[in-house]
């Protein structure tokens, strides 16, 4: 279905960008802030590539207002960003700390000084450490009350200048890296604590709305979610029903949960059959009903392309976090689906397939299956990026990306999905949790690398002077 003309944008739709606390703010230790998991776990050797931390980041804790006042000269009409929890209570529950909470505040007061709408995620990865020995985290129901009982707390403090709230930050990735590939903490390996721990975070997330809205705070409010969907190699029925099976696996049956309170049939099926089903209590359906999103915030990278796998077949395999074309290894679930490179994509030196059409289809997706408004809140290239000698960034490569990503965007409002807005992946360059500090994704180039913090100066590469005239054109220029 080709359009011979595009819909425009609608006028409030929000050109944002967006951040995570751990990967930019540093001051890991300052302001009365508590350790989280990410704290400890990035000094556990061979974790993080070249031993990388956010202990500094990019220092956006000491350096927000000159971050700030680049992103109104660029015209930035949202700024998405995390809080840390354990800035707010570093127990995790109990003692609130204020000096923590003024830092978010000011920063929201900067922010809208320079007409900037924050939108702020409650929750990217960083659980309080104190959290994580109390009880283990997730893995406790516990978690339910205390995530509510923070997210409350912000709630009350903020409610009125900030008017989209993200929940959870990508659900699936944090649990199964945490839980079943080991490579976020705690980093365990093990399907049934990884399916029990999730259904406790699918319950935080559903209460925290459900707290949203019985506190009457102005405003929508959902999850983000990293949804890359699904592709059958070709159009053999076996593939054809991998891709379903990896559809099912990988998207619905976290987006079901948040929509419908209902995990899908056949995954459940099969995780009953393996003996690792979550348990579902009393109570637990209707409190996941009780929360259902305002809309769907979506995380999207890339596609996926799916095919047969035998019982016998393939499993986990590494990342590429090196940045060396060609080093992801191929994995899959045995008997349920397998991953293919799909030969129509260029992929990226970290091995992630460039398809910005695949938005679109998502974005399809998503609109007909949970008929919600859509607020993409990651969209981005990590790629290698050069400081010239005349201090430039030349990064046409990221232009061509999200030139081309946004033009989906503009397709799929063509074809009828409501969309609120798009934050691409990342404002200032920042912190990648497994992949150090040269895979950058940045409007604004931050100088430091893995072994050198050097000055952290920030230089706008040629993509913020794109965005610039992207967001003045509310994206007529496409
Ligand atoms: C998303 C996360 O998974 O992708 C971000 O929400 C992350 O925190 C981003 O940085 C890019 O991933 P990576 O691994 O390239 O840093």
């Amino acid at each position: 279905m080709e359009h011979k003309r595009l819909s425009p944008f609608p006028a409030d739709f929000l050109w944002g960008s967006a951040s995570a606390a751990y990967q930019v703010e540093g001051a890991w230790d300052q302001g009365g802030k508590g350790p989280s998991v990410w704290d400890n776990f990035v000094r556990i050797p061979g974790k993080t590539f070249k031993e990388t931390t956010g202990d500094v980041a990019v220092d956006h804790y000491h350096k927000y207002k000159e971050d700030v006042a680049l992103m109104a000269e660029q015209g930035l009409k949202a700024y998405r960003f995390s809080i840390a929890w354990s800035r707010i209570l570093p127990e995790g529950s109990g003692a609130v700390n204020e000096e923590g909470l003024r830092f978010y505040e000011n920063l929201i007061d900067e922010l809208l000084a320079h007409q900037i709408e924050p939108v702020v995620t409650l929750y990217h990865w960083d659980i309080p450490q104190a959290l994580q020995d109390q009880y283990g985290g997730w893995e406790s129901r516990q978690v339910i009350a205390d995530f509510t009982n923070y997210a409350t707390l912000v709630f009350n403090r903020f409610k009125g200048k900030v008017k989209h709230w993200v929940t959870l930050n990508e659900q699936n990735v944090f649990i199964s890296h945490g839980y079943m590939l080991a490579t976020h903490p705690p980093g365990v390996s093990d399907p049934k604590r990884m399916y029990a721990a999730n259904h406790h975070a699918n319950l935080a997330n559903a209460s925290a709305i459900k707290a949203f809205r019985e506190l009457g705070v102005p405003g929508k409010i959902g999850p983000s979610f990293a949804y890359g969907p699904n592709y059958a190699i070709d159009s053999k029925p076996e593939n054809v029903l991998a891709a379903l099976n990896a559809e099912e696996y990988n998207a619905n049956f976290w987006m079901d949960v948040y929509m419908w309170g209902e995990y899908p049939k056949a995954v459940f099926t099969w995780l009953e059959e393996q003996g690792w089903a979550p348990d579902i209590l009393p109570g637990d359906t209707e409190l996941l009903k009780q929360g259902a999103p305002d809309f769907m915030g979506l995380n999207y990278y890339q596609t996926a392309t799916n095919a047969f796998n035998p019982i016998d077949g393939v499993g986990l395999g590494k990342m590429n976090t090196t940045g060396e074309k060609g080093t992801t290894e191929e994995q899959g679930i045995p008997g349920l689906f397998k991953n293919a490179a799909n030969p129509y994509l260029e992929k990226t030196n970290w091995d992630w397939e460039i398809d910005p059409t695949g938005l679109r289809i998502g974005l399809r997706r998503i609109a007909s299956r949970y008929r919600v408004p859509v607020f993409i809140t990651e969209n981005g290239l990590g790629e290698y990026d050069k400081l010239t000698a005349e201090s430039e960034i030349h990064d046409d490569y990221r232009i061509d990306y999200l030139r081309r990503h946004a033009l989906a965007i503009q397709e799929a409002i063509s074809d009828g999905v409501e969309m609120i807005g798009y934050c691409t992946w990342s404002f200032t360059d920042l912190l990648s949790w497994l992949n150090g500090y040269q895979k950058r994704y940045g409007f604004v180039f931050v100088d430091r690398d893995e072994a050198d913090e050097k000055d952290l100066k920030r230089y706008k590469k040629d993509s913020f002077y794109w965005y610039k005239k992207t967001i003045a054109a509310n994206g007529a220029n496409l």
